[in-house]
């Protein structure tokens, strides 16, 4: 009966060695956070992209990566802190200095990744690959020519 003691032990110390980092490290913890949600999307759309390929067919893989990007998007917002635009990021100082613009382009993210799901739902694939190339223009492609820096 100890192991559950333990395991809330640990579980205590991980939390107030949570609380217990200074600002600077949990400013870094939003950069790395945010990149491994952009890299999930990402690797959604390359999945979405085998597909359409032929690299893959299982049931309902366009519907699942669509509806994952889809939901990602409802996010998108949330992954920008005040004080993570410095150190290892490639995200530009206009996301907090023009905060409306920003905000835009979030919501046309989340419009067309929920339009190429609902798409994915009736399974027409030309309709699905043209709203693919239609987010990925107007939105990913969008976003990143204004608020993201080139990879130096
Ligand atoms: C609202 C703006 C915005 C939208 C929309 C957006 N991105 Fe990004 N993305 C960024 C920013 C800013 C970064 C840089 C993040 C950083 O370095 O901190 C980024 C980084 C990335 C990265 C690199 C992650 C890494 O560090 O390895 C990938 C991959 C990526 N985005 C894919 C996508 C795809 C695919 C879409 C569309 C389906 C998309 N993004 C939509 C803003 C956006």
């Amino acid at each position: 009966m100890t192991k559950p003691i333990l395991k809330a032990a640990a579980l205590a110390f991980a939390v107030f060695g949570l609380i217990a980092v200074p600002a600077i490290a949990q400013e870094e913890g939003a950069i790395k956070h945010r990149q491994t949600v952009m890299k999930s999307i990402g690797g959604h759309m390359g999945a979405m992209a085998g597909i359409l390929k032929g690299q893959a067919n299982y049931p309902d893989g366009l519907k699942i990566h669509s509806r994952a990007i889809a939901d990602l998007a409802k996010v998108a917002a949330y992954l920008f802190p005040k004080g993570s635009d410095f150190g290892e990021t490639q995200a530009k100082e206009e996301i907090w200095s023009k905060p409306e613009d920003f905000k835009k382009v979030v919501q046309v993210f989340q419009v067309e990744s929920a339009k190429l799901a609902k798409i994915a739902e009736g399974g027409d694939i030309k309709a699905f690959e043209a709203q693919m190339k239609a987010m990925g223009t107007d939105a990913c492609g969008a976003c990143h020519k204004t608020f993201r820096e080139k990879k130096k």
